[in-house]
Parts: structure tokens; sequence; C-alpha cells
């Protein structure tokens, strides 16, 4: 079975965009592949200063994704941090990728065009090499990733292949990675932009139905008559029900078109869809998220199969460096001197 990998910043508590964007297209794939996802605490270091908030966003994002249907035994569920083998992999990376290549890179690129004379912290300079080395530490054949992290996944696939070459010897050391990028639009927040945290238009996912509903009933709408007809595919309730559920944004469009039916009507069908959908969710969610104990040992019994394959690769990859000689040759010496 292939491995699928992918790695969630703790930067927030994730929001329906990021469930319909991310989470549910990842669970997906956890049905036909071998699933790694790992909660990238030390990339969120980059900009999360509060160790109360990196704590609390890395059990939000842990609890959300059990709640939201990833099965702990069978995906591997873990935090970055907790698999040092992925720093010794970064630095190979780092010593095999011209800086000219971080330099063109979209997070410290815009980071320059934001801070008119100021230079990033090196490590947003050097989050690409990190984020090669979750990837290729543990095999990956897939990452489903947003189009924001495709330049990324180039990078990564070009210094596998690199690695390859010059340690290689003609055999793989790294498996070079495909990315699976969805082509489902963004999902749009309250005021039709996309929805992110920092818009501040996200609607939350686990929030109670009552507060769900109030959040929902601020979507922006037209402002047409209760009975004139009105087009689904401009606005944003409809466009969120789609991605949601089809068949209920399909009926959402038939009563639209037709009219008699308000924008509060619509928002109550999408509300009602949703609040199906999240319900269940919701309640796991809230257990889980009061007992920070067991969503640790969830972590933990992800982090020992993680750190198990990290292992073998780095094996892999020290013996091809030179770095550390094979166990085998080691054992050699040590009868030779007796
Ligand atoms: P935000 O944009 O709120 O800061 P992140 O950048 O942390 O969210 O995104 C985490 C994941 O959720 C990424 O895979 C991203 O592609 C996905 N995602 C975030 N916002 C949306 C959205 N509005 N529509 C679809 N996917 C999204
Ligand atoms: N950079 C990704 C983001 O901002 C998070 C991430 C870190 C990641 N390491 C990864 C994603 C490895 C996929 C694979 O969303």
């Amino acid at each position: 079975m292939k491995t699928s990998l992918t790695g969630i910043k703790p930067t927030a508590t994730p929001h329906l965009g990021n469930y319909l964007g991310a989470i549910r297209p990842a669970l997906k794939l956890a049905e036909r592949f071998h699933t790694f996802y790992f909660i990238a605490d030390y990339h969120a270091l980059t900009t999360v200063r509060d160790p109360a908030d990196m704590q609390r966003y890395v059990y939000d994002v842990a609890a959300t994704w059990i709640a939201a249907g990833l099965d702990p035994d069978k995906t591997v569920l873990f935090r970055q941090s907790a698999v040092p083998e992925v720093f010794e992999l970064a630095w190979v990376l780092g010593c095999l990728i011209n800086t000219g290549q971080l330099e063109r890179g979209h997070a410290y690129k815009d980071f320059l065009a934001k801070n008119e004379g100021h230079k990033p912290n090196a490590g947003v300079t050097y989050y690409p090499v990190l984020m090669a080395a979750d990837i290729l530490l543990y095999d990956t054949d897939v990452v489903p990733i947003g189009k924001d992290q495709k330049q990324h996944l180039e990078l990564t696939r070009d210094v596998a292949e690199r690695v390859n070459h010059v340690f290689g010897g003609g055999d793989p050391i790294l498996v070079v990675p495909e990315a699976i990028i969805g082509d489902a639009p963004l999902v749009p927040g309250l005021d039709g932009e996309k929805m992110s945290k920092s818009r501040g238009n996200a609607i939350p996912l686990f929030a109670p139905a009552k507060k769900l509903r109030k959040t929902i009933m601020r979507i922006e709408t037209g402002s047409e008559p209760l009975e004139a007809p009105k087009d689904p595919e401009s606005s944003t309730v409809w466009q969120l029900c789609r991605q949601l559920t089809p068949a209920v944004a399909d009926e959402m469009a038939d009563k639209l078109r037709a009219g008699g039916y308000g924008w509060g009507h619509a928002k109550q069908d999408f509300f009602e869809a949703l609040d199906h959908e999240l319900g269940p969710m919701r309640e796991t969610y809230q257990e889980l998220r009061a007992d920070e104990e067991q969503l640790d040992l969830f972590l933990a019994s992800g982090a020992e199969r993680a750190r198990n394959r990290a292992r073998n690769t780095m094996m892999r990859v020290r013996e091809a460096t030179g770095i550390r000689r094979p166990l085998s040759d080691l054992r050699r010496t040590v009868e030779i001197k007796k």
C-alpha cells in the first residue's frame, strides 16, 4: 500500500475552510493509502510566539482530525517534533539545496514584499527544507496539499532526485513523491472572500449549534425580495453548501431559481445540512479536547510508529553519505582489533 503524508500547522483552531479544503479530502485518502498525518509544530514556530497558544493549537488540531474521522489505529498521527531525525535529514538536504532556491520561495518573497527593508528569520527561509525532510523521511508516495504548497513539493522532488543522483550511485535512497492538489474551488468565508483565520470571516467548526446558526445568518447575500428568482452560483451560501453536500445544494439551487425562497431560508437549509454533518463530530471533539492525556497517548503511539520509519530512512542516508559506516563495517573493525 502506498503512503500518503501531510502536515498541518498548529497556528489556529481549524475552521470550515480547513475542514472542507484539507481535512475531509485527506481523510478520504486514508481509505486507499497508508496515511501519515502530522502536526507541524516546528513549522509553526516560525510565527507562533506564545507557548500556551502552541500547546492549545496542537491539541485543537489533533482533536479535530480524530473527531473528523481519523482512526488513530490506522493512520499514523504524530507531532513533527517527536521525530528528531527530521532535523538530521533537513541538514543533509540543506547541503544539497542552493540558497538561491530558498530565496525564490513564496513565503520568503512574501515576507520581503510585506516588510520592506527587513529580512525574515532563518526559520522562514529554511521552511521549505524542513518540509522536504518531513516528506522524504517517511518514504512518502503522495502528498495532499493546497495549491499554495506546490512550489514546496517541487523543491522536495528536486532535492530527492539530487540525493539519489549524488549519493545513490544508481540506487534510489529517497522516494520521489507526487503532489495531490485538489481542484475544488477555495471555500468562501462570510464575506465571500477566501475563508481564512486572519480575515475574520471564518465559520468555526465546532461551535455550539446555536452559535453556528448565528454565524451562518451573517453570511452576506443580495437584497432581492423573497418572491424574486435568485442566482445560486453567484451566492456565497450556495457555494458553501455545494462544497459541503452537492445533493442539498442542487435542491437549494432549484428553489432559489424558482423564487418564493429567501436568502434566510437558504441559510437555514445550509445550517441544517452543516449541523447534520458536524453535530456528531462536535460531541466527539468536546470529549477528546477535555482529555489532553488521551490525546498525548494517541500522539505518542503515532510518533513511535513514525520514528521506526524515520530511523530506516536515516540509516540509508547515513550510509550513502558516509557519515556513519554501516553497522556490519563497524562490527568488522571491532573484530580486527580483538
Ligand atoms: P488559513 O488560510 O486560515 O490560514 P491555513 O493556511 O492554516 O489556513 O490552511 C490549512 C489547510 O487548509 C491548507 O491545506 C489549506 O489549503 C486549507 N485551507 C485553508 N483555507 C481554505 C479555504 N478557504 N478553502 C479551501 N482550503 C483551505
Ligand atoms: N507547509 C504546510 C502548510 O503551510 C505544512 C507542512 C509542513 C506540510 N510540512 C509538511 C504539508 C509536509 C505537507 C507535507 O500548510
